[in-house]
């Protein structure tokens, strides 16, 4: 076995999911893409999933994945919605939200021009914090092998820095010796806040 079993950046932020998650939670994808995200949390038991992309394409996309692979009692608890993560529905404010998880860029096989934008995550971030419940997770996978990815990091790992270690935990998990290579932000919300 090699020394480290999580080789990317994805497994390692999989591996978190399932520390954190609890039978009958609610978690959002804030980055469906093409859903495989989604469907990784859809293999939980959970009360509800939200999830949300601003690509039309992403949405169908997601939405077919979880069909082929999930029962259709566990697709109704997945509730998809075609808009940006700077304003998270409506719905996310009805139920405690235990995980809140991100995969920024652009959607794999469509327009790499469509990226995630730093500043609309930043907003999209500072809503988070403010949602996700106390004990509960934000992931955040960053790609800084492209120019707005490159800046997208940098500033969330600033705001990141900047949050009260009185009320956050954070971490950020960077492969050293990879040139550029992905990144996983973990901020969790202490139990006590
Ligand atoms: C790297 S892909 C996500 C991959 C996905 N998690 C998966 O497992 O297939 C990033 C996605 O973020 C979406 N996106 C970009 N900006 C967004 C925003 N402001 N709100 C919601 N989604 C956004 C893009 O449309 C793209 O589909």
């Amino acid at each position: 076995m090699d020394f480290l079993p999580l080789h990317s950046h994805l497994e390692l932020a999989r591996f978190y999911w399932k520390i954190v998650l609890q039978p009958g939670d609610w978690a959002i994808d804030a980055t469906c893409g093409n859903g495989k995200d989604t469907l990784q949390l859809g293999k939980f038991s959970l009360g509800g999933i939200i999830g949300l992309d601003k690509q039309q394409i992403a949405i169908e996309n997601t939405s077919t994945l979880l069909k082929k692979y999930l029962p259709e009692d566990q697709c109704k608890k997945i509730h998809l919605f075609c808009t940006s993560h700077m304003h998270f529905p409506a719905l996310a404010y009805k139920y405690p939200i235990r995980l809140i998880i991100y995969n920024l860029g652009y959607l794999p096989g469509s327009n790499k021009k469509i990226t995630t934008i730093t500043e609309d995550t930043l907003k999209s971030l500072t809503s988070a914090l403010e949602l996700i419940m106390p004990g509960g997770l934000i992931t955040i996978c960053c790609y800084p092998g492209h120019v707005e990815g490159a800046k997208e990091q940098i500033f969330l790992v600033q705001k990141a820095q900047e949050l009260p270690s009185a009320q956050y935990i954070i971490c950020h998990h960077t492969w050293l010796n990879k040139h550029a290579s992905a990144s996983l932000l973990l901020i969790q919300k202490k139990n006590s806040y």
